[in-house]
């Protein structure tokens, strides 16, 4: 049973709050380097902090403060320099780490002063990795960017999927060790939803364990035994804030209280006759999540389980839940926010940093169907193996969320070599 003040433990991000502290311990993606690419400022809402994301002249990223130390203008609104970011109301300019570098009129009216070397704005530290942009915003010395091992792959198309989701992360989160929710919200409403209503194989049991970097459930359906995959190797909600299936990762990122930014980062293996291929550039986009009539989408995945997490409420009254079996993960995961919680005021390493960076060189993870992301196969070779693993796969389009832009689905389909460079149309 949650009390309310547990409630709030779990869901307040805010800076010196118990879950604030504990996150800031760790790396967020919240951008993708090609957006930088296009626009070199981006505003960024995170843990309740409003800053500007930036990528100097130079090509060094920097975050900082919002608001400019001198009289509080808005630095989205900066001039970009070589050196860093210039607000655009005195000129005072601040590089990459903070520090002011420039102050135009004191520079000239009192030099001796050096005013500016007593100036900084509040600034955290920055790092590209697999196509998204990092932010860290906890204490010296931080740790590594994880390089989970889909990271490391090679001879895939990727792309960085966004959504903006109106209620709080922790309920987001929960859902990733929720096995349950796989059989009726996506199995059996689709099915509804479609006109088939046929229900696919219930779930008969369920395990939960915790591990270095998260949780894993693994389950037996009446269509699987304890050989399959769904229980030898089981899927992962990945420590702190996201959740795991091999070929994607979707990270549920606090952005305020009663906000939170799906970030999903999504390979697919390129058939063995396109490879070598090197992609040059890791597409972006983000896709609604209401539709013209102001209901919530609810047509893949990803937008079904939106419509779980907004319904739960902006921030979900766990003061009023009845938890049974199918909760037990859920149960252990709030246990461990708890104590990992703890952990961090008391002046300790939270759970799963990584420091040492022959560790980091590849972080292997539980990952079902390996095969199919690392193995050279023709496209129909993946696609029979992935049927044979009821595992929808390489399809023409973007099964997971609505929206996918056309340039970026011919852009996939031809590295899937699904159409040809001068095809004129996708499929
Ligand atoms: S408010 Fe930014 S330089 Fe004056
Ligand atoms: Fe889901």
């Amino acid at each position: 049973m949650v009390s309310a003040a547990q409630n709030e433990r779990f869901t307040k991000v805010g800076p010196n709050t118990p879950m604030g502290n504990m996150l800031r311990r760790y790396w967020h993606p919240i951008a993708a380097v090609a957006e930088l690419e296009e626009n070199p400022i981006k505003a960024v809402r995170l843990l309740c902090e409003d800053l500007v994301l930036f990528k100097s002249g130079k090509g060094e990223y920097g975050i900082v403060d919002r608001q400019c130390p001198h009289r509080r203008a808005d630095m989205l609104y900066g001039i970009v320099e070589e050196d860093g970011l210039r607000c655009s109301y005195h000129g005072w300019c601040y590089g990459p780490t903070g520090k002011c570098i420039e102050q135009p009129y004191e520079d000239i009216a009192n030099p001796k002063a050096r005013f500016r070397d007593k100036i900084t704005i509040k600034s955290y530290k920055v790092e590209e990795k697999a196509g998204m942009l990092w932010i860290y915003m906890g204490p010296d010395p931080a740790p590594l960017v994880p390089n989970w091992e889909p990271f490391t792959w090679g001879n895939g198309f990727r792309q960085v999927v966004f959504a903006d989701i109106p209620c709080n992360w922790f309920q987001c989160q929960e859902n990733s060790c929720d096995p349950v929710h796989f059989e009726w919200m996506h199995r059996n409403w689709s099915s509804r939803l479609s006109g088939s209503g046929e229900y696919g194989p219930t779930h008969l049991e369920l395990k939960f364990e915790e591990f270095e970097y998260g949780h894993i459930y693994r389950r037996v359906r009446e269509d699987t035994d304890k050989s399959n995959e769904h229980w030898t190797i089981g899927a992962t909600a990945l420590w702190p804030h996201a959740f795991f299936l091999g070929d994607h990762i979707e990270w549920r990122i606090p952005v305020d209280d009663e906000n939170t930014l799906s970030v999903t980062w999504m390979f697919h293996r390129v058939p063995v006759d396109r490879e070598p291929y090197v992609q040059q550039r890791v597409p972006y986009w983000k896709g609604p999540v209401k539709d013209g009539a102001g209901r919530w989408i609810t047509s893949h995945v990803m937008n079904q389980d939106i419509v779980a997490w907004v319904g739960q409420g902006t921030i979900a009254d766990r003061t009023e839940e009845h938890l049974g079996q199918s909760d037990l993960g859920i149960v252990m995961m709030r246990r461990c926010y708890e104590k990992n919680m703890q952990l961090v005021s008391d002046g300790q390493d939270p759970k799963g940093l990584i420091r040492d960076s022959k560790k980091n060189a590849c972080v292997e993870l539980p990952i079902k169907h390996r095969e199919l992301f690392t193995q050279s196969m023709s496209l129909d070779e993946s696609r029979a193996l992935a049927k044979a693993l009821s595992y929808r796969l390489n399809e023409p389009d973007y099964q997971h969320q609505v929206g996918q832009p056309e340039e970026i689905k011919r852009e996939y389909q031809i590295a899937m070599g699904m159409i040809d460079e001068n095809a004129s149309e996708t499929i």
